[in-house]
């Protein structure tokens, strides 16, 4: 198959032997084959998505389509019928995920929480780490008595590891049973999967490894009424040399800037009190635009103007945070001061090998420039230990720039090699016990920076967006303060949705316990 043919390819079908009666003797069939025979079966029928088709990055324009609709034929097939979609990884696969509600509501689909009860159960995956993906494989092994008791019953893969050709070759080999799968730039395409799963007697596999388009207009069925994502730009260039995400998620790609402010405007007219910009790395928002010199200092500048309480985005990439972004966050009004800026490592030569482009320097300049515009920002972050060959000096630097700046809270991860990055091809000396030990000496003083930050709020007054009940106590309510702290308090339900005063009188590692006050005194964020 020639690049073109490839570009093209829109839809692989892996067809179900010929001779099958029913849905119930094609099951029984799939399940007496042998893993050989059905990968001899496959190999013939079936083109695979490619990580190296992926990675290339041609100068084909992106695309902006806005004539998204649901043919009328297709939008009735859901009738009576119910959706389940588990999601797994971060804030764009739950996104990904509301826009897939959206379009199933609009099928006549409804939402179920019972496996038992729904037609069509999807799993948005992640493919990040390793066990990211070993939980979908487990949760795939379970829906496997459900699908044999209900030949009916459409089982879907899609999200992030769907655009691994390793991970679509296991589903093939050893779940046959699995009805539909699709990649990250195929999820507009749901409706006509659907109708191809159900009418057809083959296994639909739609990944497109290409560069991505972005589609406008797609119907999104939103998790909540207080807090909304709002997609900012797709993809990743960055191509950090651990990372799998390049090459799940295609390129670079920013929404126009007037489809995003009235996709706020619409937000804050609906009375939402929260907005996340969401990216992998929204700090090159607007670098891919050949017409207009905008960024995401004037995307915030614009945004700065909704009348939307609460603004966030995520997540900032250290490299392209410039000052014009600096700048207008300085402003604060609704521009929260919570910064989550993923550092990964704090020994320049280690992020020189990730391929970071940044210095352990170069990142604490940064971080006085932010701090001088926003004296009172909260810093969290993101770090991988275990990378190849870490010595234990590079692990100490990162131990050090952890104080240095004094970093919140950080998600600390051990570095999980990824089929096609040029990290996996590393020959790494470090034994595994050592890396989770280096993770423990980590975690222990990420947890008390944690707590340390709480305790300066004890005796302060917050102002708090209530988001509902707390996880652990229905009589509790719990929400965030501008500085993204968690705080659970005794308050009227009917405060839920609102910003309310609350006095700290606990500090935890994670959150804070508090009161509602009614009267306001002075606030401190
Ligand atoms: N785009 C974001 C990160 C998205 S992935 C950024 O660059 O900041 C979220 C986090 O997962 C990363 O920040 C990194 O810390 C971690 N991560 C990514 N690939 C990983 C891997 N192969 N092993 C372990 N952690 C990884
Ligand atoms: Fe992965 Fe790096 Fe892109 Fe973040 S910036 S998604 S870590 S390649
Ligand atoms: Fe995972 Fe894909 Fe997000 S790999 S972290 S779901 S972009």
């Amino acid at each position: 198959m020639n690049e073109q043919q490839r570009k093209q390819m829109s839809q692989i079908r892996t067809e179900k032997p010929a001779d099958v009666k029913s849905d119930q003797d094609n099951l029984k069939r799939i399940k007496n084959k042998t893993s050989d025979e059905f990968m001899q079966y496959f190999q013939t029928n079936y083109q695979p998505p490619s990580l190296r088709d992926a990675k290339k990055r041609g100068k084909e324009d992106v695309k902006v389509h806005y004539d998204f609709s649901i043919p009328e034929d297709l939008s009735n097939l859901g009738q009576g019928k119910k959706y389940m979609i588990r999601t797994y990884g971060c804030q764009m696969n739950e996104h990904d995920t509301e826009v897939m509600a959206g379009m199933l509501e609009d099928m006549g689909y409804q939402a179920t929480t019972e496996t038992r009860e729904a037609d069509i159960i999807l799993l948005n995956t992640c493919a990040i780490r390793e066990n990211a993906e070993n939980k979908v494989f487990g949760e795939i092994g379970h829906l496997k008595p459900l699908k044999m008791e209900n030949p009916d019953l459409i089982l879907g893969v899609c999200g992030c590891m769907s655009q691994e050709e390793s991970v679509v070759n296991r589903i093939l080999k050893k779940h046959p049973f699995m009805d539909l799968i699709f990649g990250t730039h195929n999820i507009h395409r749901l409706p006509h999967l659907i109708k191809d799963a159900m009418f057809s007697k083959e296994m639909v596999v739609e990944v497109w490894s290409k560069e991505g388009d972005i589609i406008e207009n797609l119907p999104r069925s939103r998790k909540g009424k207080i807090k909304a994502w709002v997609n900012i730009m797709y993809g990743c260039d960055k191509f950090c040399t651990y990372c799998i995400v390049p090459y799940t998620r295609g390129k670079e790609r920013s929404r126009r800037p007037e489809d995003i402010i009235q996709e706020v405007r619409h937000l804050a007219a609906q009375g939402y009190k929260e907005i996340t910009l969401l990216g992998q790395n929204v700090n090159a928002y607007g670098k891919d635009f050949e017409d207009i010199d905008y960024g995401l200092g004037e995307l915030m500048n614009e945004i700065h103007k909704i009348d939307i309480p609460r603004v966030r985005f995520t997540t900032s990439h250290p490299r392209d945070f410039d000052d014009r972004l600096i700048e207008v966050l300085g402003q604060g009004g609704n521009l929260l001061d919570h910064i989550h800026l993923p550092v990964q490592s704090g020994s320049s030569s280690i992020l020189k090998i990730m391929a970071r482009k940044y210095t352990r320097e170069s990142y604490l300049e940064l971080v006085r420039k932010i701090r001088e515009a926003m004296p009172e920002a909260t810093l969290t972050t993101d770090i991988i230990v275990g990378f190849p060959n870490e010595t234990e000096e590079q692990f100490q630097e990162t131990l050090t720039l952890m104080e240095e700046v004094g970093f919140e809270s950080a998600y600390t991860f051990i570095y999980s090699p990824r089929e096609g990055t040029p990290a996996a091809r590393m020959k790494d000396n470090v034994p595994m016990e050592v890396k989770k030990e280096r993770l423990q000496r980590l975690n222990a003083i990420v947890n008390r920076q944690s707590k340390e930050a709480m305790e300066k709020y004890e005796g302060a007054i917050v102002d708090v967006l209530v988001e509902g009940e707390s996880k652990k106590n229905p009589e509790v309510l719990a929400g965030y303060t501008k500085r993204n702290k968690l705080v659970n308090f005794r308050a009227p339900k009917s405060t839920i949705g609102e910003i309310v005063k609350v006095k700290i009188t606990k500090a935890k590692t994670w959150s804070l316990d508090g009161e509602l006050v009614e009267e306001a005194a002075e606030v401190k964020r």
